[in-house]
Parts: structure tokens; sequence; C-alpha cells
């Protein structure tokens, strides 16, 4: 049945009639306590669903939708391996990477888990010769560099771990650095190469499919400049010691020149966006040792366990989910901002368009048909505080609904006795509440706003959710993103689009490759529309 066939989908839209009369700071003062009503917790996340422009009716009306779209089924399928990427024909085992040793998941005749574990194994062997100073560069001396060369899900799950976690450095790993290369110019690579010292570099080359020109072309580079820092004739000596690759793709990593000694692998079945999970994620073991990585992938199962396990009226991912769903096709809200209050987590934002705006971002169904409502909406996002000095402005008085998430850490500096730091913290708790609560009341959260002229007014009915962790640590940080995975799947389901493909970036590719033979000696006249043939000319003139 198509989704706007559905019972609860009518029912939606008759709701919404009625509830686009209302503003947010309505529903706030006919209830006394907003807060507890859509207020969710799970562990150490809560979240804060009561500034959404949402009633108990809305909720339930939501549910209903999720019901009729046969979502328990879907989630079943998920978990279970059904190859619920069609159009690869392939299952997205992702909680599968995060599923302990002691589970067991049969799909196809290979028992999962147990070769997931295997590569956990294999990964944490490596991770402990770098750590303990036996991986040894060309002069024999130990590793301190690792630059994680990738792009997309091959690089901005693991660069934005590695951030958010930098906190949890163990003492083994205090001494490595990790850098993050992923822009196809390769000018992040050449500002990175003056300051490395080749003989204790290791490059971690993390390319699922290993054809990725923009990742191939910065590992060139980086093979070549080894070459010319060193004595060292032999490619082959020089790969061994200073390239690993993480490929779902082991024939094209050997290829490449890289041994299958130096290898780590994962499948086909996990997906590039949602492959930090995997030995994709190295990076964030290098970084967190192997006990922080383990850490992130328990927080992450325990999220996993209550996706599957959780009634849909108190299932985190779920409501977020379906609050979106109110938001984006209810309520026409189409743009989306993240907004992390803490600088730890300002890779959060690119991390998230990628899982949702490569996921959800389609307009053709499953069964192969032109949906005729919208799905994923333009998502963006800065770091809360540094995003109130740049455009907060377009939040408060533009002409854009905007849904907005903020996410926060109740505690933060508890080791530290440093009182400004503990001070900046509570600063930064006040901007985040301060900015949710206008975004969503407007400016009747002050007296005598009436009284000032218009352009000084704040309509607020944003919508706006929080995140709120106790504290961010490995383990609730995989909760977190984990949430968002499933929230993405969800939604998914809802709007009955298979999210775990992304054929709208390959024609991209294709045309590039004729506009590189453009660029070259053997360019033919009018080969491109009017415009590009123009640019090209202009190009050329310019390198002439
Ligand atoms: O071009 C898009 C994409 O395929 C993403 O889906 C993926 O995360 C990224 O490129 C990198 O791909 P790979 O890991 O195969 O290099």
């Amino acid at each position: 049945m198509s989704l706007k066939a559905s019972q609860a989908w009518a029912h939606l839209q008759s709701h919404a009639y009625y509830m686009s009369q209302s503003h947010i700071s309505d529903l706030f003062e006919g209830s006394q306590d907003r807060f507890s009503t859509f207020g969710f917790a799970q562990d150490a996340l809560f979240l804060d669903l009561s500034k959404q422009r949402i009633t108990d009716e809305t909720l339930a009306l939501l549910i209903q939708l999720a019901n009729e779209r046969n979502l328990t089924d879907w989630i079943n399928d998920l978990y279970s391996g059904k190859h619920v990427n069609d159009s690869e024909d392939r299952p997205a085992l992702h909680t599968a990477l995060r599923t302990p040793r002691d589970h067991k998941l049969e799909v196809n005749g290979t028992e999962i888990i147990k070769e997931v574990h295997d590569n956990l194994d294999c990964m944490e062997a490596i991770v402990s010769k770098i750590h303990s100073g036996q991986w040894r560069g060309f002069t024999g001396h130990s590793i301190n560099t690792v630059v994680n060369i990738g792009v997309g899900g091959s690089d901005l799950g693991p660069f934005m771990a590695c951030k958010a976690l930098s906190d949890f450095q163990p003492q083994e790993a205090a001494n490595l650095k990790v850098h993050f290369v992923s822009s196809m110019d390769g000018s992040q690579l050449a500002d990175l190469l003056s300051h490395l010292n080749p003989a204790r570099t290791l490059f971690v080359i993390s390319s699922k499919s290993f054809t990725t020109i923009d990742t191939l072309a910065n590992a060139n580079t980086a093979k070549e400049w080894l070459k010319q820092s060193s004595n060292v004739a032999s490619e082959e000596v020089l790969i061994s010691r200073h390239f690993i690759g993480v490929s779902a793709s082991p024939e094209k990593a050997q290829e490449w020149g890289i041994p299958k000694s130096n290898q780590l692998a994962f499948w086909d079945w996990t997906g590039g966006r949602y492959s930090m999970w995997s030995t994709i994620g190295l990076p964030i073991a290098l970084k967190l040792g192997m006990q922080g990585f383990k850490e992130v992938l328990d927080g992450a199962h325990a999220m996993d366990t209550h996706f599957k396990e959780t009634p849909f009226e108190k299932n985190l991912p779920v409501l977020l989910a379906m609050t979106g769903i109110w938001n984006i096709n209810f309520l026409n809200i189409n743009a989306h901002a993240i907004l992390p209050y803490d600088g730890r987590l300002s890779h959060i934002p690119a991390y998230l368009e990628q899982l949702e705006m490569e996921s959800n971002g389609k307009s053709v169904t499953r069964e192969g048909s032109n949906t005729d409502y919208s799905t994923c909406p333009i998502l963006w996002g800065e770091v809360g505080t540094n995003a109130q000095h740049a455009f907060y402005q377009l939040l408060h008085q533009g002409t854009e609904s905007v849904m907005c998430d903020f996410i926060v850490a109740a505690k933060r500096y508890h080791n530290t006795d440093n009182a400004e730091l503990q001070h900046q913290h509570q600063l930064n708790l006040a901007n985040c509440l301060a900015q949710s609560r206008i975004l969503a009341l407007g400016d009747s959260v002050i007296e005598g706003a009436d009284d000032a002229p218009v352009y000084k007014r704040y309509k607020g009915n944003q919508p706006c959710t929080t995140i709120l962790l106790d504290e961010l640590t490995p383990t609730t940080f995989g909760q977190l993103i984990a949430m968002y995975e499933h929230k993405v799947f969800v939604q998914s389901v809802i709007w009955g689009i298979n999210p775990f493909d992304q054929w709208g970036v390959e024609l991209g590719k294709k045309v590039a490759t004729s506009l590189l033979q453009a660029l070259g000696p053997e360019a033919k006249e009018k080969q491109f529309d009017n415009s590009t043939q123009g640019l090209l000319q202009h190009i050329t003139k310019r390198n002439a």
C-alpha cells in the first residue's frame, strides 16, 4: 500500500491542519509537565521532545503509522540478515559489527558474529604492534604518526570519533598522532606531509571498494613522498612497513600493492556510512586503544538492543525518527540543523550529513515509483555556540522553518580543578538551553517583548529536540551514533525507500572521467555543453 493511502497518514494530515494553528508556546501553556510526557531516558541518554510541535495524539498517530508500515518486521529483517539492501541484493548488518562474541547469527551458512570477532582480533594485533613500538618503519624506528586516507564513510566516522573521544586516549597511545586526509585535490595531504617524518609515519588506506579515485590519488601521492624521502629501492619493502589497507575488496588492495599480511578486511554487507564499527574503525582503536574502541561498540550494541526490544512509545530512535516524519511530511519543514554544544562533537554535523542524506536523499521507492511526498531534509550544522555567531540569525528571524537537534553533555571537566574551564561548561550549557528555548517559544520567554519593534521580535515555533548525554564517553558516543543510524532506518521504512544504496553518486564519477580526458592534450572540441566547454577553455588558457 502506498504511504499516502495508509489510514494513519490521513489522520495525521487532518491533525496537522489543526496543529498548524498552534504555537509551541501554546502547547507549554496548555500542559503542566510536557517535559515528563515527552522526555525519554535510555541508559545515559535523554531525549527531550517537549519542544517539538506535538501532542499525545500526534505521537499516537505517528506510532500507528509506524505500525501500518510494518516497522517491527523491517527491524527484524535488518537484524537477521535479510536482503534489506534490495538494489544491491545484500543485507545491511552493521548491528552485527557491535554484537558481543558470545552471540550467534548465521546468514547464508556463515557464522557472522564469529567472523566479526576474528576480524576484531586481527585489528587488535595490529593496534598492539603499533602501540608497543614493534611496528617499525624503513629506518627501524617505531611509528609515531598514523595518517588515515579515505573519504565519505571511510573517513567521516573515524574522524568524528577520534575528535570526540580524544580525552580518552590511553597511556599506550599517548605518543601516537592520528591524522585524516580525504580531499581529492591533495591540499590536506600536501600540508600534512611537510610536517611528517616519513620514517615514523604509517598510512592507513581505508576504502571499502578500493577504487575510489580520491583515496587512490592521495595514496599514490603518499607512496611517492615515501619513495622520494627514503633511500629504500624496493617499493614492496616501503609498502609493507608504511601502508595498511582496510577494505572489503582485498584483491583490489593487493593490486595497488598492499600485501594480504598488511590488510584488514570487512564485508560488502557493511555500508560505507555504517562502517566505523568495522575495521574501518582502526584509527579509532589506534587513538583510544582497543578497549576504548570496544566501549564504543558496547554503547552501540546497547542502543541496538533498545531499538529492537523497546515498544515504539519509548523507543528513542523510533521517536526521533517519527517526530522527523511529522515535521517533514506534515508540517512541511525541510531543513534540519545539527547543533552540538560541545567542541568535541564538531564533526558530527558532517557525519550526519552523509548518514542521513546519502541514505535517505532519494525519491524512488523500493517498488520503483516516484515518491509523492518529501523524504530526507537538507541537513547542516556546526558547533552550536559558533553557529550562534553565524547562521542563528536565520533560525530566529528568517523565513524558513528549521528543525533543530541540540546535542549536549550534562557533565564535563569534573576531573579538573580549573574553575575557569568549569565555568565555560556552565556558559555553554546556559547557551544551549537559552537557544532551544527561544527557538521553540519565541520572545514570549521574556517580559515586555510585545513592546519591541518588529525587527527585534522572535517568532519561535521552530521545533527543537535536545539530546542530553550524562557525559560524553566512548559508550555514550556509541549509543548516540547508533541512535541516529536507527532513526535513519525507521524513516526509510516509513518512506518505503532503500537507505543502503547510493546510486545518485555514480554518474558524477563517470562524467569526471570524461572531463579528466578533456583537460589533457587529447581534448576534443565541442564535446560538452556550452558552459563546460567555456570553462575548460578558460582553464586551458590560464594554464598555458
Ligand atoms: O561515492 C560515495 C561513496 O561510495 C560513499 O558511499 C562511501 O562512503 C565513499 O564513497 C567511499 O567509498 P570507499 O570506502 O569505497 O572508498
